[in-house]
């Protein structure tokens, strides 16, 4: 997703602290990048489509400035070219922008019967155009955005100079993220603390329809035509979970980061056993049903949860994808507790579903990584997954802290409905003191994966099967698949294959059979053999000693067994890892695939 920087002081030489800003905020995904800075008493432009790179070779980056603006541009309203590509300046008007402005078509039609000629095709250029028009009747800024504000439907996040007040960064958000570095004698804008992270650790979150006005001396921000109060807050991860640490990539890094992360994550519940999982939690048994709504990896854990939750704590739960959700008929019941998962807090879709499930009165439990975003703050209840900065685009450990938290959620309320019994208490907890041991093992398995990854190189389509929760998995290592290593792939429930899936299957076609669950092993396997029987390259992932059958499988990696409740921590190890090198032996772009986005703000 987008990225914005703004820069207003004395201190800092203001092109260099914008390039530096955005090109820590590329791994959100971008297609073009711009900057507007204050040159000798005016705003120079320079913008350029592709990477940043390629507009650092326009720009003197030891001009002396203090006060600008810089985007990286996540098209969403006209293509990825120079002319859409912010920022954006009409008139006295000059700004970057995160979102949509849904009115936009209106607005621009308005706009150019008074007279307006539009350069872009995007929707920022209509908001710079609009604030010109507001600003030169009003001659105030503050009462300019304050209308503006009243104008525009949809998301954003802006960042603003007007040319009568070079000393001065305004903002505007909705929906999207931007917060304020603060420092002495300089003040920053930025989509997150990252981008700021070398200058300053301090900030201020903006709630909706929050605007400010931010000099190098001081911010104010307001709401509704009022100054408001604000809190400084402190950016609690270290610098270095913005550093690759030796590894290749993020994504190889964070990988390994697992077993950390699991150890974190559970550790707060679990120190005390029992005793600290029932504590540590909300009471969630007054809950009859319990519906899960996400995006992407986000979503493929909350099927894992849906599983552990209703086999350990028997309560309904509906998974449902946050993009559908929010536009169905709801059939939302005042006794179900609707959870969002998200890794970066600030997922449009995810967020919608969470303000509509709030609208009708449902309590809200948001599991997020990104503490303070807007979805952790818009929630009623949150935990956070312990998983640190990510910064990979494919989410990995995030992922993983995803699922180990909802799996303590299903036996926080197996506890508290006295549904389990000690031994698998006993059972589940020495497991939890293993597991981060066996994620290791398993991570440094590469040569299997990479094996693997040279035989389905040459495929255009992969497969990936199972039942239950092994569905899920498969869902999963599918849509990593396709998100780092760009192959096709398509995962399948493994019974639903002889309904026609299963007429895709050729000699040789890659089929990724998940095969954990105790209960439905049986029939994976019998569906394994349909898709083996028709000369299918078989690689099964599994923690069972499946017999030496040449008819069974070609390949099987073989995962430890631990308790149900956390064995999808282990079966998503290969699964990442086969994509991991598969993408490497393809030579992709792992930690920021083509046409994707770390968080995405947009709908
Ligand atoms: C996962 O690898 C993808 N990057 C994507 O599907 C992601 O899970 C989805 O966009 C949800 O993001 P969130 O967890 O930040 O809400
Ligand atoms: N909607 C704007 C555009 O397409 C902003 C997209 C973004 O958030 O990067 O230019």
């Amino acid at each position: 997703m987008c990225g914005i920087v703004g820069y207003v002081g004395n201190k800092e030489n203001c092109v260099r602290v914008l390039i530096d800003g955005l090109e820590k905020l590329e791994y959100r995904g971008y297609d073009s990048a711009g900057i507007a800075f204050l040159n000798n008493d005016n705003i120079d432009v320079v913008k350029e489509k592709g990477k940043i790179v390629n507009l650092k070779s326009k720009i003197d980056l030891n001009i002396n400035s203090n006060l600008g603006i810089g985007h990286t541009r996540w098209a969403t309203h006209g293509n990825a070219t120079k002319e859409n590509a912010h920022p954006h300046k009409v008139g006295a008007i000059t700004v970057v922008h995160n979102g949509i402005v849904e009115n936009y078509n209106e607005l621009k039609k308005d706009l150019i019967n008074k007279g307006y000629v539009f350069n872009s095709e995007t929707d920022t250029e209509v908001v710079a155009a609009l604030i010109d028009y507001i600003y030169k009747k009003e001659k105030d800024m503050l009462k300019t955005i304050q209308k503006v504000k009243e104008l525009l439907t949809g998301s954003y996040a802006l960042g603003i100079i007007c040319d009568d007040n070079l000393d001065t960064l305004y903002t505007l958000k909705n929906k999207s993220p931007l917060i304020i570095g603060v420092n002495e004698n300089e003040n920053y804008i930025a989509s997150d603390v990252p981008a700021i992270l070398d200058k300053t650790r301090n900030y201020i979150v903006l709630e909706d329809k929050d605007y400010a006005s931010i000099k190098s001396d001081g911010v104010k921000i307001y709401h509704d035509g009022k100054e408001k109060d604000f809190e400084v807050k402190e950016f609690l991860y270290d610098a270095n979970s913005v550093d690759k640490q030796g590894y290749e990539h993020f994504m190889l890094k964070e990988m390994n980061e697992q077993p950390e992360v699991f150890k974190n994550t559970t550790t707060p519940y679990l120190k005390n056993g029992i005793d600290s999982l029932i504590e540590k939690m909300p009471d969630f048994t007054k809950y009859e049903r319990i519906r899960i709504v996400a995006c992407g990896s986000a979503t493929h854990a909350g099927l894992v949860g849906k599983c552990m939750i209703e086999k350990y704590a028997n309560v309904e739960v509906m998974v449902e994808t946050a993009s559908e959700f929010r536009y169905k008929k709801q059939f939302l019941k005042n006794d179900e507790l609707v959870i969002v998962v998200s890794q970066s807090g600030e997922t449009a879709d995810t967020l919608e579903a969470l303000l509509i499930a709030k609208q009708n009165g449902n309590d809200t439990l948001g599991i997020v990584n990104a503490k303070g975003s807007t979805i952790a703050r818009e929630s009623k209840m949150v935990l956070y997954t312990e998983a640190g900065q990510e910064i990979a685009v494919a989410t990995t450990k995030a992922y993983s802290a995803q699922v180990a938290l909802l799996s303590l959620i299903a036996l926080n309320l197996s506890c508290k409905k006295n549904l389990i019994d000690k031994k698998e208490m006993l059972d589940i907890l020495r497991d939890v003191k293993k597991l981060p041991d066996y994620i290791e093992e398993l991570l440094n398995r590469r040569d299997e994966y990479k094996k693997i990854a040279e035989e389905i190189k040459d495929y255009n389509d992969v497969f990936f099967i199972g039942r239950g929760v092994d569905y899920a998995l498969a869902q999963e290592g599918s849509l990593k698949l396709k998100e780092i290593s760009y192959t096709h792939s398509e995962a399948y429930a493994a019974g639903e294959l002889k309904h026609g899936t299963i007429s895709l299957i050729e000699d040789k076609t890659p089929v990724i059979a998940v095969i954990t669950d105790d209960d439905i092993a049986l029939k994976t396997i019998s569906n394994v053999k349909e898709v083996k029987s028709r000369g299918a390259n078989v690689i099964c992932i599994t923690n069972k000693n499946l017999s030496n059958d040449s008819n069974l499988y070609d390949k099987k990696i073989v995962i430890p067994k631990v308790n149900d409740l956390f064995e999808p921590l282990l079966t998503v190890i290969p699964l990442q890892m086969i994509a991991y090198e598969l993408a490497k032996l393809k030579e992709c772009s792992i930690d920021k695939p083509r046409n994707l986005a770390k968080s995405v703000t947009v709908e």
